[in-house]
């Protein structure tokens, strides 16, 4: 073979050898062809031994021949390179590209469960109005939650609250009137508190609950009369119900105030002029209350012919069902997120 022969095979073979690698489309494929042509047993490499057949002279221009045929397919292999690189690139942007115009989820906040925001608001009120927090445990016995309260043994009010029986002395309270007895024994007079807490009845449906909540409340001071009573709870009604929103007194009986009496406040829902929620007597039953009873302050150690003190007691579920205008009760322990961030 001449130098001329030699040239032109390596054209050719350049030529096929950038064509090869221009139909290249993966990275590997491309280097495998640029092994086959360019590899130690590739196919420049297996015309090496024509330089044998060629003359002194025609050595240089032989050399160049290859060296530029070499440069020529390792040019097209970088380029064909370059190309897959910004291919691929192309495709990652395309795949993994971010949509920076799309609204951000917002994490979740947590809130107060609306029976505490109640819960909240009831004792912000009694505060406003002088009276302190005083708490008591849940698990009560029968002397706090009945027997001190003027319930006497095998008495049928003992009846009126269903309650659940731990052990012969133990018991889940079933209101928190035990934390007045509790109060009196403790403290100094007067005593101005409201007691806030869990109590517990075997009694569930659309309006009664297992477990609920209920607000006490007790002043205690020489002088108290059942116009301060009526007095206390209009303010309560106004800062819970709205202004000028009424209360009306009717009598009734619990074993631990004498006189005892319910507490109506005028209805939010129709201002009194009667519609489905309160039957159409224009009045929402709220609250228990009463002077106490002087067996009480007996159990006490309280002088009764001193002191003078009114109680009451009212359940927050239903002020919280009356104020945010839910109508069963179980909503407010299912922890149904969807229901619960409404409030
Ligand atoms: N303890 C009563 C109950 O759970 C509510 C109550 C009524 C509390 C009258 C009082 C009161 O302090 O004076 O049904």
């Amino acid at each position: 073979m001449n130098v001329e022969e030699l040239e032109k095979r390596l054209a050719q073979l350049a030529d096929t050898a950038v064509a090869e690698l221009g139909e290249t489309t993966e990275r590997e494929e491309a280097i495998q062809v640029k092994n086959r042509y360019l590899g130690r047993t590739g196919s420049v490499q297996q015309l090496m031994p024509v330089m044998r057949e060629i003359s002194n002279e025609e050595k240089p221009r032989a050399g160049r021949a290859i060296n530029q045929r070499k440069n020529q397919i390792e040019e097209a292999f970088e380029d064909k390179l370059d190309e897959l690189a910004q291919l691929e690139l192309k495709r990652r942007m395309r795949e993994e590209s971010v949509d920076i115009t799309l609204p951000g989820r917002r994490p979740d906040v947590g809130l107060g469960h609306p029976l505490r925001q109640v819960e909240r608001e009831l004792i912000s009120i009694f505060d406003e109005l002088g009276f302190e927090v005083a708490e008591g445990p849940e698990i009560e016995t029968d002397y706090y939650n009945f027997e001190a309260l003027n319930f006497p043994p095998d008495h049928p009010a003992r009846d009126m609250q269903d309650t659940f029986v731990l052990t012969d002395d133990r018991l889940l309270r079933t209101h928190t009137s035990p934390v007045q007895v509790r109060t009196m024994k403790a403290y100094d007079l007067p005593i101005r508190i409201i007691s806030p807490g869990r109590v517990y009845r075997c009694d569930s449906d659309l309006t009664h609950s297992p477990v609920f909540h209920q607000v006490e409340g007790l002043l205690v001071d020489v002088g108290v009369s059942m116009a301060d009573l009526k007095g206390i709870l209009t303010a309560f009604a106004q800062r819970c119900f709205g202004e000028g929103t009424q209360i009306r007194f009717r009598p009734s009986f619990f074993p631990f105030t004498e006189p005892s009496a319910e507490v109506d406040v005028e209805c939010i829902f129709c201002d009194g002029e009667g519609c489905r929620v309160c039957s159409d007597t224009g009045w929402l039953e709220v609250l228990g209350a009463g002077m106490v009873d002087p067996n009480v302050f007996k159990a006490c150690g309280i002088d009764a012919d001193t002191y003078t003190g009114f109680a009451f007691g009212l359940g927050v579920e239903r002020i919280a069902m009356l104020k945010q205008g839910i109508s069963d009760i179980r909503r407010f322990f299912e922890n149904d997120q969807r229901f619960l961030e409404q409030f």
